[in-house]
């Protein structure tokens, strides 16, 4: 097997595309391939101030090492969630953030959701007890929350999101088998900003979440190697298991899969309900501000106000 592009040893082979790379090709190949999503969705420029989630993981830090390599403006943002119950996931993933960002000179905010609301994620959930013994939508209604709130604060003009294909691919068969079509209208890789929100982005949505492993390792990227513990027996990872099943028997399955969904949502197929701004100004969050759907707090101020 040799690289498509100098003839020396192939150490990948991406079947889905029918092509083989060296490392220094394959990580080339990556970058390549990520600013033409950045393009290709006008997500946002090397002038604009980009704030990217982080999780010590291999898709967020590949996107993030990519984006700086790019000549983006990216900072970071790590949520250390308190999640150390069965191993030590959260100070295991702060550690490799903080040090893949010292290395590299790049700007990192932290924040610990125990020390600023006086519980951690899973602590969160206990006490909410909503007949559920794991914390991943408090974990995502949080994580959403904060994200959104830390980017209008420090003015960044976009959120960043490490979202794979194999996640994006996931999500979408999950609301194709439920006919979520409000979830359909919104899984485009770019939400523009409203009134209350930051814009949000996914450069990795055409990107396998193989291919970001390879970069990471490749790169010389040190990752956090386990899963959130709750993770364990999700539907996204059972979802993600058929897929690939699918993607065994005709690789490009999942691209095709992703590809046509933007195809239909381009044609109309789902309603994109993009709440209007006047709407969105008529109810907001007595505490935080935020607009709202319901009177009074918000869900996030809810939560961390019991
Ligand atoms: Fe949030 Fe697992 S519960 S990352
Ligand atoms: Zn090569
Ligand atoms: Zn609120």
């Amino acid at each position: 097997m040799k690289c498509k592009k100098c003839d020396q040893k192939a150490v990948i082979n991406l079947q889905h595309h029918n092509i083989s790379f060296c490392k220094e090709h394959f990580l080339e190949w990556m970058r390549v391939q990520t600013e033409r999503v950045i393009q290709k969705f006008h997500m946002f420029t090397k002038e604009e101030r980009l704030l990217v989630a982080v999780s010590g993981g291999k898709d967020s830090l590949s996107l993030w090492d990519i984006l700086w390599q790019l000549g983006y403006q990216a900072d970071g943002l790590y949520l250390d969630l308190g999640i150390n119950d069965f191993n030590n996931y959260s100070s295991d993933s702060a550690e490799f953030t903080r040090r893949f960002a010292e290395e590299r000179g790049l700007q990192l905010t932290s924040m610990d959701i125990k020390a600023q609301y006086g519980e951690s994620i899973p602590e969160m959930a206990a006490r909410t007890k909503r007949g559920h013994t794991k914390p991943c939508s408090q974990c995502g209604l949080v994580k959403r929350y904060l994200l959104n709130k830390l980017a209008l604060d420090g003015r960044y003009d976009a959120i960043v999101t490490a979202h794979n294909l194999d996640d994006e691919a996931a999500f979408l068969f999950a609301n194709v088998t439920h006919w979520s079509l409000d979830y359909l209208g919104r899984q485009y890789p770019l939400l523009p900003a409203t009134t209350g929100f930051a814009r949000k982005a996914k450069p990795f949505c055409q990107i396998y979440e193989r291919e970001s492993a390879a970069y990471a390792i490749l790169s010389g990227i040190n990752y956090i190697y386990t899963e959130c513990p709750y993770s364990d027996g999700s539907k996204q990872l059972r979802n993600k298991r058929y897929l690939n099943m699918m993607e065994d028997e005709q690789p490009g399955f999942k691209t095709q899969f992703y590809l046509g969904y933007l195809r239909a949502l381009k044609a109309g197929a789902f309603p994109q309900q993009q709440e209007s701004a006047a709407k969105l100004e008529e109810k907001r969050c007595a505490k935080c501000g935020q607009p709202t759907q319901s009177d009074g707090l918000c869900t996030f101020c809810r939560l961390v106000n019991k």
